[in-house]
């Protein structure tokens, strides 16, 4: 598909005034805060919540972080009884899955008792994202004996000095990939690779990149690029579609439509024609937009509910989770008036289109 060729000056930001993000969202309909369920305005029902638990991390990825970012002062995070809280309520109106994300969650001094909190106080499956770079058997271990599910990771490329151009960090591929051996043998499975393919820098890989779902037995997928980087660099002309990239990794490994993906997954999913183990997915947010089988909320680090990624509107759920008055009811009330806002979708190919002024790190992938 042909995407408008769209740079960062027009990509006027028309993100929240103080006033938005302060202010709670108008109240939803009496009939939808009646049926204690997560509905938006378009009827799609909220079943994933992704909560960022911390906005740091060790990488600065050139498509997430710039170099000089500058993070959030340790109080305006969300405390671990709060996290918990906010997931128990969560569970409460119909969340099914929670998903930790960051900056980079392993960071955070207390992940182990943010899973078993969650665990104990929701019947939810817990899952993670993750660069990898900061694992050990023992840390899995006590996560997953915490309640920890299943484990995505981020691998862009597989040759050390791009992996340090790309991420910006000491790290290298082989520690990744060392992280994805341990996932497996702790049994965090279903496990996901993610890959963002950046025209010019890493977009000769995904051959290669789709041969790790081979090696390992597990889901890679290739997302394409999205307007969500603190430098602002998004133009079209680095975006590589889904489609260029399944034609790139076909020239060596047919691939066959599963199929069997839910309404609402973000991938469409492909096993390989010669009957290999793994699988290849391919997230499509610019090319195919799924946002009209969204089921996913999120929640900053700082405790600000994102109807959507690309909300250019947020709702402080922190001062209230902070209001000694604010019982259980508040919250879910507030969850419920907070989805009923959920835009329709991001329109990133269109002229209208706002970049958020959060970025993917301060929002959580
Ligand atoms: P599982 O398949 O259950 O692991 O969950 P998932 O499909 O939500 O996968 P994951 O959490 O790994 O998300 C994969 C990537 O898809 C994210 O890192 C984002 O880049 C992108 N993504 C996830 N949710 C959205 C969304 O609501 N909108 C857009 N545009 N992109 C999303
Ligand atoms: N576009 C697409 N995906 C992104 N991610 C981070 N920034 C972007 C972006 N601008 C992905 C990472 C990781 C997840 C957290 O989000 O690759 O897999
Ligand atoms: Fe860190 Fe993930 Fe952003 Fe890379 S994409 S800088 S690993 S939060």
């Amino acid at each position: 598909m042909a995407v408008s060729r769209l740079s960062l000056p027009q990509l006027v930001s028309c993100a929240a005034s103080r006033e938005d993000s302060i202010a709670p969202p108008p109240p939803a309909p009496a009939e939808v805060r009646a049926a204690r369920r997560m509905v938006d305005s378009h009827g799609r029902v909220i079943r994933d919540l992704r909560l960022s638990i911390t906005d740091r991390c060790n990488f600065r990825c050139v498509y997430c972080m710039d170099p000089g970012v500058r993070f959030m002062a340790s109080e305006s995070l969300l405390t671990t009884p709060e996290i918990v809280r906010v997931a128990r309520v969560a569970a409460s109106l119909g969340v099914r899955k929670i998903r930790l994300t960051g900056g980079e969650p392993t960071l955070h001094p207390e992940l182990t008792e943010i899973i078993a909190g969650i665990r104990a106080a929701a019947p939810v499956e817990i899952a993670m994202i993750t660069n990898a770079s900061r694992l050990s058997r023992a840390a899995l271990r006590e996560w997953k004996a915490a309640g920890l599910s299943r484990v995505t990771i981020s691998i862009d490329t597989l040759r050390p000095e791009r992996f340090a151009r790309l991420t910006r960090s000491t790290c290298t591929p082989a520690d990744v990939l060392e992280g994805v051996a341990m996932c497996l043998g702790e049994g965090l499975t279903p496990l996901k690779l993610n890959a963002v393919l950046i025209r010019g820098l890493n977009d000769d890989e995904a051959p290669a990149l789709a041969e790790l779902a081979r090696r390992f037995g597990v889901e890679m997928r290739f997302i394409e690029y999205m307007p969500l980087d603190s430098g602002r660099a998004w133009d079209s002309s680095k975006w590589v579609s889904a489609g260029e990239t399944r034609r790139a990794i076909e020239e060596r490994f047919p691939l066959v439509e599963c199929g069997d993906d839910e309404a609402s997954s973000t991938a469409r999913t492909f096993a390989f024609g010669d009957g290999a183990p793994g699988r290849i997915g391919f997230i499509a947010p610019v090319s195919s937009p799924f946002c009209g089988a969204c089921s996913r909320l999120r929640i900053t680090g700082d405790g600000k509910v994102r109807a959507c990624l690309f909300s250019t509107r947020e709702w402080d759920l922190r001062s209230l989770l902070r209001r000694d008055s604010a019982g259980d009811d508040a919250i879910a009330e507030f969850l419920i008036d907070a989805t009923w806002t959920k835009q329709e979708g991001h329109g990133i190919a269109t002229p209208r289109f706002a970049q958020p002024e959060r970025t993917m790190s301060a929002i959580g992938g």
